[in-house]
């Protein structure tokens, strides 16, 4: 599905980075629920301007979406992570460097007012405190999981309405569970 362009700009990122977690970032379980979000997304929303992409990882997200970018109107791309390794192979998968602009630092030191979309996928990795500075009126769309037993999973939730509770939203439009092999993928989307 997710073929030409893409896979090169993958395949470029594997040669230049052969020891990054590719066995994780490209497997069906990553990948399944990166798509799951995009097709869950284009019911809800088409407008996303600046989308700010938290806990950026290998920039798969972002390339997916931009793979799919006839459903949306996008401006560009902010990815935030720890990890600048991660950002380097994140830049060969998103070459466009005018779109897609990352940022090495703390989500919790991210400036939510100049984005409009807010995407994080990486909940279970890191304390909900940025969640708590998000401006009113952002759309915002998460992603975690109950796979409690993973190395630097610190903030994993046990259902969907666990999750829905954590992340409270001014107007939730959609929530709900993808299952997968080993654990269970949670989304929700909504508005602050
Ligand atoms: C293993 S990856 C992403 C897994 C996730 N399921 C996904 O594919 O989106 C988690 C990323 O979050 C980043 N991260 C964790 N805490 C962070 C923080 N406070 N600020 C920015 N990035 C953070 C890590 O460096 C890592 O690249």
């Amino acid at each position: 599905m997710y073929e030409l362009d893409l896979t090169l700009q993958i395949g470029q990122a594997i040669r230049e980075y052969p020891n990054a977690n590719w066995v994780d970032a490209l497997s069906r379980g990553q990948l399944e629920s990166k798509d799951w979000l995009i097709q869950k997304l284009r019911l809800h929303a088409a407008d996303l301007g600046v989308i700010g992409i938290l806990g950026c990882w290998y920039g798969l997200l972002p390339a997916m979406i931009e793979y799919n970018k006839n459903w949306f109107k996008i401006k560009m791309y902010l990815g935030y992570d720890l990890d600048n390794e991660s950002l380097n192979v994140a830049k060969i998968i998103n070459p466009d460097h005018h779109k897609f602009i990352c940022f090495n630092m703390d989500v919790n030191d991210a400036n939510f007012h100049s984005m409009d979309t807010i995407i994080n996928t990486s909940c279970e990795h890191m304390s909900d405190d940025w969640f708590h500075k998000i401006p009113e009126g952002k759309l915002v769309v998460l992603q975690s999981n109950n796979f409690f037993d993973c190395e630097g999973h610190v903030n994993c939730v046990k259902n969907e309405d666990e999750f829905v509770e954590k992340y409270p939203l001014k107007r939730v439009l959609h929530y709900d569970t993808l299952e997968l092999q080993k654990y269970d993928r949670f989304i929700l989307i909504g508005t602050t």
